[in-house]
């Protein structure tokens, strides 16, 4: 599909169907966000896929709405690894980690969507919790979360899908 196409199709998915996602497209998926640049090349996503029983039961302990998707995948950065920036003055030793897993994650939402797996991507979680329910090691920081899966009969996307501000309020061509 043409990107334009692709990314104007997308919505973020609430209605999720309990068809497990096929391991090729799951391994598709992680494939893509490999692609993704990352500042230096240095690629600190660390990429936690949720798929088993007792996996899924931990992420749906969490407190964020999960919409019972039957695949779930929580994107950290290693801050160990993350490029650093000590020549930035807004920010005290800048890191790109965040930014770094975020086009990662950009990259692998789009690659589901060619593969028909839908998507939602989830920030509303309490970082602490996430770290405590996964027992990852301190140098991985949660970014985001994904509930992925084949859309149900009633998906449809939210109101906020169609609310797009035009591009003269957030873009300024200088
Ligand atoms: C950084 C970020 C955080 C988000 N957090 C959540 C969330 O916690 N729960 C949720 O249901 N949707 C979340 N979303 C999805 C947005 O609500 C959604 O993208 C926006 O309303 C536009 O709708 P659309 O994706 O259907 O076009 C998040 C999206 C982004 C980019």
């Amino acid at each position: 599909m043409a990107f334009m196409e692709l990314a104007k199709n997308r919505y973020s998915e609430r209605y999720f169907d309990t068809r497990p996602v096929e391991q090729e497209k799951i391994s598709l998926i992680i494939e893509a966000g490999r692609t993704a640049p990352t500042a230096c090349n240095y690629q600190p996503q660390r990429i936690y896929v949720l798929q088993s029983k007792e996996a899924l039961q931990k992420a749906r302990s969490i407190r964020v709405s999960h919409f019972n998707a039957p695949l779930m995948m929580l994107v950290c950065y290693d801050m160990n690894t993350a490029w650093r920036n000590p020549g930035d003055r807004w920010y005290e030793n800048y890191c790109s980690g965040e930014q770094d897993a975020s086009i990662v994650a950009a990259t692998m939402m789009y690659e589901a969507e060619e593969l028909g797996v839908h998507s939602v991507w989830l920030r509303g979680f309490d970082s602490q919790e996430v770290s405590e329910v996964f027992d990852l090691p301190e140098n991985h920081i949660p970014v985001m979360m994904f509930a992925m899966g084949y859309p149900s009969d009633t998906s449809k996307p939210s109101p906020w899908h169609f609310q797009r501000k035009p591009a003269e309020e957030t873009v300024k061509i200088l």
